[in-house]
């Protein structure tokens, strides 16, 4: 698969570009606002190349939406023209940190429901419960959700998925779940605040 990675300079779109260009069956091309820092992440991550994020969505099967989560419905605007009918993987959390704990925004639909009333082509959510430190050496522990209502999309992104976890990935329905999973990053980096660690998930009973 030809993935593009929009965002791929971060953490995570770094972390996953690794993680997919070693699984050794597919394209990966990191996007930037920077063409440059592209190229430079690009060969740090031994993707195939890193150019401009408008450039970067060009030809690709998926593009996953990596920005920083309070860019991403202002990227997906920007880029909506440029990513045309491409279907764009999510994996963006809103999330409001205060001394007290980490919380979900007020707002009732997930980010993922509100780029696809940007996007032209279908949106799926997934990926919120891999930490980036955790996939930045390796597959990520434990299982990988993703959600959307266009099936093609949802299996183009569970592809992906199964190839950066050491588990499965599952599909959890429709886009609407995104809610909820992007919420539950949120109760994630509470955990890994309270008990010092990374957490993952581990789904059982399937
Ligand atoms: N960190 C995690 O563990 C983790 C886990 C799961 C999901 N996520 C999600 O993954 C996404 C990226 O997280 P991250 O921690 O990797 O973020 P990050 O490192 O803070 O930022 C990722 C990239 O976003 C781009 N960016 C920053 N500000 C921007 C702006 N105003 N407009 C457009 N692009 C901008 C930058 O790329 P350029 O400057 O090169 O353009 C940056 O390298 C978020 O949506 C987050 O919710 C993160």
């Amino acid at each position: 698969m030809k993935v593009a990675v929009v965002g791929g300079t971060g953490d995570f779109g770094l972390a996953l570009a690794r993680q997919l260009a070693a699984a050794g069956e597919h394209v990966v091309v990191i996007g930037s606002r920077d063409a440059e820092r592209a190229q430079a992440k690009a060969a740090a991550a031994g993707a195939a190349h890193g150019t401009h994020n408008a450039d970067a969505v060009q030809g690709v099967d998926l593009v996953v939406l990596a920005v920083k989560a309070d860019a991403a419905l202002p990227t997906a605007t920007e880029l909506a023209d440029a990513i045309g009918d491409t279907p764009v993987l999510s994996v963006a959390s809103e999330l409001r940190f205060t001394k007290t704990g980490v919380f979900p925004t007020d707002e009732t639909r997930s980010v993922a429901e509100r780029m696809q009333e940007i996007l032209h082509g279908p949106v799926v959510a997934g990926l919120h419960s891999l930490a980036a430190s955790s996939l930045a050496d390796g597959k990520a522990h434990g299982d990988a959700l993703v959600c959307g209502d266009d099936a093609a999309a949802k299996e183009l992104a569970l592809t992906l998925a199964a190839d950066v976890v050491t588990g499965d990935a599952y599909d959890a329905g429709p886009l609407a779940s995104a809610r909820a999973l992007e919420g539950l990053t949120a109760v994630i980096v509470n955990l890994n605040r309270r008990y010092k660690g990374h957490a993952g998930l581990d789904i059982v009973g399937l």
